[in-house]
């Protein structure tokens, strides 16, 4: 009978240990592979957790092949694959305060049984290391290698042993170093900052020789700047496309454009936090903190607010100092990494099959609050995309004060059955957009009335309609709806368009209810007098406005386009265009062929650019901007970058390195002029350019008989002196 028992319920533990496999490698597939989260990190940890538990209370049931033994997921197939030198692992969490005295006293016992009197406690059992504090960046963690001092290769974590090669793509963060700064090896070989070594009075060539390391990884985090992603979404929105869950999820699926062009658009940042010199004869310094100066001073960013802790009272501190604040850093941060400083440790200590020993992650509790629904509206943006808002009596949450909420979309209103009056759950996705989470059934009202979708729009009642593959609901009343006419003038001073400093949403609403400004082109009529009448408007700020609004009137081509604000045609776009027609009446005349032959602009854009200037109110804009003195064709510099496409429909693969020109450099140029940069040979390549130490593609080029090019033919083809 016993025996029965005991064999049910391992089988019942069986199935269900299979069911949350399968579970948390969709979860991680989704997440790590698509950038497309199902469910909250939280509800993963859920299953992620059971799984752990009951593995190990059924350890007969544990398999190599468990998620729980593996680090992240399966890499995705886009990109070539890359083995780590040293692989990438995970860290262990601490929740609380409970967790790190834990940590500790596992550390203490594993030094305890050593006869080196470096690790013995100090004389009156003070600690033999310190800790030093890192804000765990909410990105995805890359492995740098570096080759004589040049950017060679940068890799994903992948799934810890092997990741994916984003090197070109890397390469479009403006702030990784390309080139690093050489360093000062001193006498004994110890390896340290140049000015470091000028500071302490230490002469070059009697002290300390200058070098360029050789051989160097590095790892750190890439990241999304929360103002970078905050726009994103808004445009992914306006585009009707999938919105990013939160910055790490857009960091990541950057980084895995395929076109690095887009890559570069993104933004992204980077920050150091682990280096490992390779050369021979050189040693790096002892401490973990004294290797982020060092990788400061070879040219990599390193967080700034890092911090060394004696105690792990003064880590609580960190821990607890940065609650708050950290949300006004322009990054995400999850918590704090704390790593033992003495990097010796480090090394007596090890790893377990997942996570170094010598290093922790505190978690900041995921930030959620109760409050209560007091009304749904409906938001319409510049391309009439219809969200849902939900209005909440105000609520603190994760430093700020929340009143407003995403409810996403209609599916998300369905799912939820939220209804005005509910209470509900409100969490900070990626702590930035606060959204609806859940609803608290059991303190619904009695007599409350499922929400019901608005069929027309809000601000002109005109239908809405779904358009084909969009989650959104559209406002198709372009021209007529009040409310993307304000979205389109918000839109057309933005940064990144015409850039009118001074003139946000709350001047623009003010504009339009006085009657001054309906298109875009009424900006450039505004005087002086119609400002001073309005409230709250001194006479300095209405000059600035003035002289910013004729500022604009200079701006890129490129910029213009983008501030007009056609559907699809973001500022890399708007960059496309800008780089293949010189001036607004090429871009007019242009034919639907001419347009989407273009790399990287398709027919879904060709045609929305037709369908733009086919309208008359926007040819009449355009006139209207050309005779109040906006600048509507490309100014010198932009002309400088603009070639006639004499690689049109040619695709070229480069193999081997150039020498006149980075790869990257040479992708460009071929795009430039019309043409395809692809990774392989195949039948559809026309040219295949070999520089020096070229790869198995020559072979395969030979083999397909495609037209072998060397770099001074590739030169000449790019019209490039060489
Ligand atoms: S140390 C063994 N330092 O957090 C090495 N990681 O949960 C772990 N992270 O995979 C890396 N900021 O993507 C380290 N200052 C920091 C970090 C950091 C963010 C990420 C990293 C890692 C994950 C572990």
């Amino acid at each position: 009978m016993e025996v029965s028992v005991r064999v049910n319920l391992e089988e019942a533990a069986r199935e269900r240990i299979e069911e949350l496999k399968r579970l948390v490698e969709h979860h991680r597939f989704c997440y790590y592979v698509l950038d497309k989260p199902e469910i909250t990190d939280a509800d993963f940890d859920v299953i992620y957790h059971e799984l752990e538990d009951l593995e190990k209370k059924h350890p007969q049931l544990l398999t190599a092949d468990s998620p729980t033994q593996k680090v992240g997921a399966k890499p995705s197939t886009d990109f070539k694959e890359v083995k780590h030198r040293i692989p990438l692992l995970s860290l262990a969490n601490a929740m609380g305060s409970e967790d790190l005295i834990h940590w500790q006293e596992r550390i203490d016992r594993g030094l305890a049984d050593d006869d080196d009197p470096a690790f013995a406690p100090g004389a009156s059992g003070a600690l033999a290391y310190q800790y030093m504090c890192e804000h765990k960046i909410d990105g995805l963690s890359v492995a740098l290698t570096y080759e004589n001092g040049a950017f060679k290769q940068g890799a994903t974590r992948g799934n810890g042993e092997v990741g994916e090669d984003v090197t070109l793509n890397l390469k479009t963060i403006g702030t990784l170093p390309a080139k690093l700064k050489p360093v000062a090896v001193l006498a004994d070989g110890t390896l340290t900052g140049l000015d470091a070594a000028k500071k302490q009075g230490l002469v070059e060539g009697k002290d300390f020789q200058e070098k360029v390391l050789r051989h160097v990884e590095v790892r750190g985090e890439v990241y999304m700047p929360v103002s970078s992603f905050t726009s994103l979404n808004e445009a992914l929105l306006e585009e009707g496309e999938q919105q990013f869950a939160n910055p790490r999820n857009a960091a990541s699926g950057s980084l895995r454009q395929k076109d690095p062009a887009k890559t570069a658009r993104r933004r992204l940042g980077f920050w150091a936090y682990f280096l490992y010199v390779l050369d021979d004869g050189v040693k790096q310094p002892t401490l973990h903190s004294e290797n982020l100066n060092l990788l400061a001073a070879m040219g990599f960013p390193v967080e700034p607010n890092g911090k060394i802790a004696h105690s792990l009272a003064e880590v609580q501190k960190f821990v607890d100092d940065w609650f708050l604040p950290r949300h006004s850093l322009d990054y995400q941060t999850d918590g704090v990494v704390i790593k033992i400083d003495q990097r010796k440790i480090w090394d007596k200590l090890g790893n377990t099959s997942h996570s170094p020993r010598w290093a922790i992650a505190y978690k900041y509790p995921p930030e959620e609050a109760e409050t209560q629904v007091e009304a749904i509206n409906f938001e319409v943006g510049r391309t009439g995309a219809v969200t849902p808002v939900a209005f909440l009596k105000p609520v603190k949450l994760a430093g700020t004060t929340v009143k407003r909420a995403t409810l996403h979309n209609a599916d998300q209103i369905k799912r939820l059955d939220v209804r005005i009056n509910d209470w509900v759950v409100v969490r900070k996705a990626g702590e930035i957009i606060p959204e609806v989470l859940a609803v608290k059934f059991e303190k619904r009202t009695e007599g409350s009335e499922p929400f019901v979708y608005p069929t027309h729009c809000p601000a002109c009642q005109s239908e809405l309609v779904r358009l084909k593959d969009e989650v959104v609901l559209r406002c198709l009343n372009i021209y007529g709806c009040p409310a993307q006419r304000l979205r389109r003038l918000i839109h057309y001073v933005g940064r990144e368009a015409m850039d009118i400093d001074g003139v946000g949403e709350k001047q623009i609403e003010q504009f339009v209810k006085s009657g001054l400004v309906t298109t875009p082109a009424d900006f450039y009529r505004l005087t002086e007098d119609q400002l001073l009448a309005l409230e709250r408007m001194g006479k300095k700020s209405a000059q600035n406005i003035l002289t910013a609004i004729n500022n604009s009137k200079t701006r890129p081509l490129a910029a213009l386009i983008f501030a007009l604000g056609i559907r699809h045609v973001g500022v890399s776009i708007a960059e496309l265009l800008a780089g293949r027609f010189p001036s607004i009446d090429a871009l007019m005349a242009a034919t639907a062929e001419e347009i989407s032959a273009i790399e990287g602009v398709g027919p879904v854009i060709s045609d929305t650019v037709l369908e733009y200037f086919a309208q008359s109110e926007n040819r009449e804009l355009i006139e209207d901007l050309r005779s109040l003195g906006v600048k509507l064709e490309q100014d010198a510099a932009e002309a400088a970058q603009t070639f006639a496409p004499t690689l049109a429909g040619k695709t070229f693969v480069i193999t081997g390195s150039l020498t006149r020109l980075e790869r990257l450099e040479a992708e460009k140029a071929i795009k430039a002029r019309g043409g395809k940069a692809t990774g392989s040979v195949s039948k559809k390549t026309d040219y295949v350019v070999v520089g020096e130490s070229p790869g198995s593609k020559l072979a395969k080029a030979q083999e397909l008989g495609i037209k072998i090019i060397d770099e001074t033919e590739f030169l000449a083809l790019l019209e490039i002196e060489a």
